[in-house]
């Protein structure tokens, strides 16, 4: 897959800043003690602390992350200039041009994609923008809240007639719909699951996608150098995997032909594999 990636608007990291991180940064927020680290945010307000507090690593701290303007101080520095939320905003960008090629590439017509775990939609709707071809989306996710602020989304850019969304598990996806998906979207869902949960949902999704399917992941690597603080601080337990490790997943389920994309901080790859016939 060919993409203009030398012209997508990566947010990086200088090399002053990653020493800075690494030797100063890094051990201060891993080592603190969590209670004053929890406290200073506490009473900073912050938004993104708040809801990771909330519900650790769900929607509402993703789009935190990806509008990156914050009003208070702490999350100003946590959000404009964490790795994660740095990393996220690249996972963002690399993975709406990802599946908008996916969609402007695909024989289907209208093309069908299927956003598990799908959170507030941003990312398809960026693909579904930017892509030339049309498609329709399925957004699964535990969670009725995030649908209206994806419906929302979807209504502002026009997209609402192609939107549908569909509360639940996504380990009982073949008992929720009977779309044959053309492209599965799993991005930002499998470093918060077991690899037993992930080779739960390969293999339902793998008995309702047509051969030649895509199905795209995320793999997490620990590049960002602040899982103790997340682990500590946010009560987030983020799954590492290699990109192999989430390819070696989904090859269980019978998807093969895989590529995999490199955000700039190292910290995400984008994974996409074919169902093979
Ligand atoms: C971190 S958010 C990511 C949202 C979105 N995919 C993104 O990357 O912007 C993870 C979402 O997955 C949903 N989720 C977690 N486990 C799920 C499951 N087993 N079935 C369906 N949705 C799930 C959560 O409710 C949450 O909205």
């Amino acid at each position: 897959m060919e993409l203009p990636l030398g012209q997508m608007d990566f947010e990086t990291v200088g090399t002053v800043s990653r020493l800075l991180k690494a030797a100063v940064v890094n051990p201060l927020v891993n080592y603190l003690p969590a209670g004053w680290l929890r406290g200073l945010l506490r009473f900073t307000r912050s938004e993104l602390a708040a809801a990771n507090w909330a519900d650790p690593g769900g929607w509402r701290s993703m789009v935190i992350s990806y509008n990156g303007q914050c009003r208070q101080w702490a999350d100003k520095l946590l959000v404009a200039g964490g790795t994660i939320p740095m990393a996220l905003r690249n996972r963002r960008r690399l993975a709406g041009a990802v599946l908008a090629r996916l969609i402007d590439e695909s024989a289907a017509d209208p093309v069908q994609v299927l956003c598990i775990g799908a959170g507030p939609g941003i990312i398809i709707t960026d693909a579904m923008l930017q892509a030339r071809r049309t498609a329709e989306a399925t957004l699964l996710d535990l969670n009725d809240d995030a649908h209206q602020f994806a419906g929302d989304l979807a209504r502002r850019h026009g997209l609402a007639e192609r939107v549908r969304f569909i509360t639940g598990d996504a380990r009982d996806i073949d008992k929720l719909t009977d779309c044959r998906p053309d492209i599965v979207k799993m991005i930002g869902i499998c470093e918060y699951l077991s690899d037993q949960q992930i080779h739960q949902i390969v293999a339902v999704l793998a008995a309702v996608m047509p051969a030649g399917a895509v199905l795209v992941a995320n793999s997490l690597s620990k590049a960002h150098g602040t899982d103790r603080f997340f682990r500590r601080v946010f009560g987030l337990n983020m799954i590492h995997r290699s990109p192999a490790q989430l390819q070696e997943l989904m090859a269980g389920g019978g998807f093969g032909d895989f590529l995999s994309i490199g955000e700039p901080l190292g910290v995400y790859h984008v994974v996409v594999g074919r169902k093979r016939p």
